[in-house]
């Protein structure tokens, strides 16, 4: 009889492969790639002669049951979530160990608690006292959440349908599950699948909010919350440098709202705060004088985010001299390097570049090409940037600065912050005046070159 194939399969984002191979093409991780352990043999069956059961149709134009979004009251987490909580809905939360991913769902769950919600936590990680424990530290003694120590999926589901269905459920950490009808170790791409994919059909069943928590590992050993991606509503990822207190929080999928938007916390001896006005928190130890530091005005998802940029620039004498980056893409960086040597002949082909984002942000907007150009030439001009200017535009390969979306709402944040000047794109309208910016528009970047290198 011959042998089933053997299928193998990627940790990180659930691919499937024939045999044995280094590096996802799909998800381009090293390593990942393992024996996938629960093989379906054979063809499948087809559904045969057997009657299934008729599905109940609605009618698009009827009116729809009345189920209005839950608000956590953490303001942050429902801005990122497009605006609170959607009954019946599954999310995702995915972020490295120790990012506070725990932390900030069991504030949630506690807060949604002291409103009178039924809520309930499952810890497939923490035994109930040790989350009791976290709970008293964060404030919550007292609040009526319920707590479960569990990892066997039937008995969560158990216990779930044991009574009324509550309004929200969280699951730390999903890939600590495991489904006892599936024939491999929990954390492994078809347990994370088969335990999630019942999670999510209770929620629909229930009207349930299901909260998956999902660790991101960088060494395949467990699937990592890529697995699920499209198979839960809402997908936010916790993001942020253990080093640093801030906390971000990202919408990377959203089926109720945008997608991008950002919740920012701060994260102290008592759990997780919000940061209302986060500009004021990236730029907090911000030196106008130091050359090398130029100010992006950025948008994230719908809110202006001021953010300081700081490149240095040194003469290498290596043949490959060295890039790092943190924070920013390193293949836009490339770019500007190549745009500035080419059209404005800096030679920063021969030069170590490092840069950096301050404050542990992530900037994946177009608009910051100039502020990454600004920093850039002032640190090789040891000229620091104007004072108290922002800077944002988008850089063609042609030299030519591009105008960007939202740069009134850029503006109005630089203002409230207290700059008084932008160097922006030409093109872009001056709805200066009363907002109390002078705009200096550059249109190529030898313009920018110029102001440096006079
Ligand atoms: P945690 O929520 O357990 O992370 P995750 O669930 O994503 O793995 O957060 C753990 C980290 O947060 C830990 O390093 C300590 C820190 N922390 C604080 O600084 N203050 C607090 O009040 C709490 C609860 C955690
Ligand atoms: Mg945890």
């Amino acid at each position: 009889m011959a042998k089933p194939p053997k299928s193998y399969v990627c940790n990180n984002c659930g691919t499937a492969y024939r045999r044995w191979q280094g590096k996802c093409e799909e998800c381009n991780e090293w390593n990942t790639i393992s024996l996938e352990d629960a093989v379906v043999s054979g063809a499948p069956k087809g559904l045969s002669g057997k009657k299934g059961q008729t599905v109940a149709l609605v009618s698009l134009d009827e009116p729809i049951p009345d189920a209005p979004r839950l608000m956590t009251g953490i303001s942050e987490l429902d801005r990122a979530l497009g605006g609170g909580l959607v009954p019946g809905s599954a999310i995702l939360i995915g972020g490295d160990p120790g990012i506070g991913k725990s932390t900030l769902l069991l504030q949630a769950m506690g807060a949604l608690a002291l409103k009178g919600e039924d809520c309930v936590y499952f810890s497939g990680e923490e035994a109930t006292a040790q989350v009791q424990m976290r709970a008293n530290r964060l404030g919550l003694r007292g609040a009526p959440l319920k707590l479960g120590c569990e990892t066997s999926l039937r008995d969560i589901l158990t216990t779930l349908d044991s009574s009324k269905p509550p309004k929200a459920v969280v699951i730390d950490s999903i890939q600590t599950l495991y489904a006892d009808h599936v024939e491999s170790a929990p954390g492994t791409v078809s347990q994370v699948r088969v335990c999630a994919h019942e999670l999510i059909s209770y929620a629909k069943r229930r009207g349930t909010i299901v909260l998956l928590v999902g660790h991101v590992t960088k060494d395949g050993q467990i699937a990592g919350p890529r697995v699920l991606e499209h198979m839960v509503d809402t997908v936010l990822y916790f993001e942020g440098d253990r080093g640093h207190q801030f906390r971000i929080l990202r919408a990377v999928k959203n089926r109720f709202g945008g997608t991008d938007e950002i919740g920012v916390f701060e994260m102290t001896g008592i759990g997780l705060e919000e940061v209302p006005n986060p500009s004021a928190l990236f730029l907090a130890g911000h030196n106008a004088r130091e050359p090398g530091s130029a100010v992006f005005a950025g948008i994230e998802g719908t809110r202006p985010v001021l953010v300081e940029i700081q490149a240095l620039v040194a003469r290498s004498s290596a043949a490959n001299p060295r890039r790092a980056v943190v924070g920013w893409d390193s293949g836009r960086l490339a770019m500007v390097l190549a745009v500035l040597d080419a059209r404005a002949g800096l030679g920063l082909a021969g030069c170590d570049v490092y840069l950096n984002v301050a404050g542990g942000l992530k900037i994946s907007e177009p608009a910051a090409d100039i502020a990454v150009a600004a920093a850039l030439v002032s640190s090789l001009s040891q000229i620091p940037l104007p004072d108290e200017t922002v800077v944002f535009g988008e850089l063609s390969l042609s030299g030519d600065i591009r105008s960007v979306a939202q740069t009134e709402a850029r503006l109005k944040e630089a203002a409230k912050l207290g700059f008084v000047k932008a160097m922006t794109p030409p093109s872009q309208k001056k709805t200066d005046k009363d907002i109390g910016i002078e705009q200096q528009t550059l249109a190529r970047v030898s313009d920018l070159v110029a102001h440096f290198f006079p």
